[in-house]
């Protein structure tokens, strides 16, 4: 990894946080408990590793990093909607996240329902302004693709398939399909956002999903591997959810050192559909290694 990384990272999450705290609804009104849920929920906390693959990627193209920060803040406005609700009690029954009270504990259920759901909507009110693109034609682009990634084949479905099918059904087939769609499928909206915001033709957008395809798994993976051995004060999330709740992953499948090969493998592979941009691609290389080296 670039002795850099680190440092651009922060620095990326740094412009993300200035970017939603503008655009974020701000509470007013009678409804104001909600804007201020939403606010609780994002602000403040998370790694902005999709909002930063948004950045990294059209920076790498050549595109248009205030437009990448609109796509990104929106992108992370999804995520945070999709772990509101998979905190929930009839969900993964979450008390902390990103080391606070998760938004159900502070607020109630109905609101955290509700700020799941406008977080979700905010999402692609976001995506239809002027700064996420100036051609409509992308912007309508980005909306299509951002509901098929967080939608029944992506997100929503791999979730489904997360609380539906039992332990024992679960082979590494099925594992990889459901993490493919839970976690996968936004991180490929990320990099594949960052193209299509920069102009990038259909050849380069395939590479940019396969790098994301195995480094999402890479990244779940890694999930499941610290919900096992992960440290719950650093990663600001219980840890040891998986097995109570009966959730076969990888971990449960081939242990973890076995896991840790297979997370290690894919990131060879991910940097491997990079060749095309030569040493431009560092950044993202560098985003494989810290995907499998994260604490947290
Ligand atoms: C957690 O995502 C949920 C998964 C898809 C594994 P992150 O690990 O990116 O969580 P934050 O955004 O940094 O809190
Ligand atoms: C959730 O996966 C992925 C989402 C789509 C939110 P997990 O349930 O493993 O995520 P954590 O461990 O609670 O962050
Ligand atoms: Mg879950
Ligand atoms: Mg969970
Ligand atoms: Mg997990």
């Amino acid at each position: 990894m670039t002795p850099n990384f680190q440092f651009q990272l922060a620095s990326v999450a740094n412009q993300i946080e200035t970017a939603l705290e503008r655009l974020l609804p701000h509470p007013v009104g009678e409804q104001a408990v909600v804007a201020k849920a939403m606010r609780y929920a994002v602000l403040g906390g998370g790694k902005r590793l999709r909002p930063f693959l948004v950045v990294e990627t059209a920076r790498m193209i050549g595109g248009n990093i205030e437009s990448a920060l609109t796509v990104g803040s929106a992108l992370e406005c999804l995520h945070v909607y999709s772990l509101v609700h998979d905190d929930l009690p009839c969900m993964d029954d979450d008390d902390l996240r990103r080391g606070k009270p998760t938004v159900h504990k502070h607020f109630g259920e109905a609101i955290a329902v509700l700020a799941g759901d406008g977080l979700l909507t905010h999402a692609f009110g976001l995506l239809g302004e002027e700064t996420a693109h100036p051609d409509s034609r992308i912007r309508a682009k980005l909306v299509c693709e951002l509901a098929q990634k967080g939608g029944v084949s992506g997100m929503i479905g791999g979730q489904v398939i997360d609380i539906t099918v039992s332990e024992t059904d679960r082979d590494e087939d099925l594992i990889t399909r459901l993490q493919e769609m839970k976690t996968g499928a936004l991180i490929d909206f990320a990099v594949r956002a960052g193209g299509l915001i920069s102009g990038a033709d259909e050849m380069t957008l395939n590479a940019l999903s396969g790098y994301a395809r195995d480094m999402g798994l890479a990244f779940q993976i890694q999930d499941d591997i610290l919900d096992v051995e992960g440290d719950a004060a650093l990663m600001g999330k219980a840890v040891g959810k998986d097995e109570n709740l009966g959730k076969a992953t990888f971990v449960s499948l081939l242990g973890l050192e076995k896991a840790k090969e297979m997370a290690k493998g894919l990131g060879e592979q991910a940097k491997g559909h990079l060749a095309p941009f030569g040493e431009k691609a560092q950044t993202l290389k560098d985003t494989v290694d810290f995907v499998l080296q994260r604490q947290h």
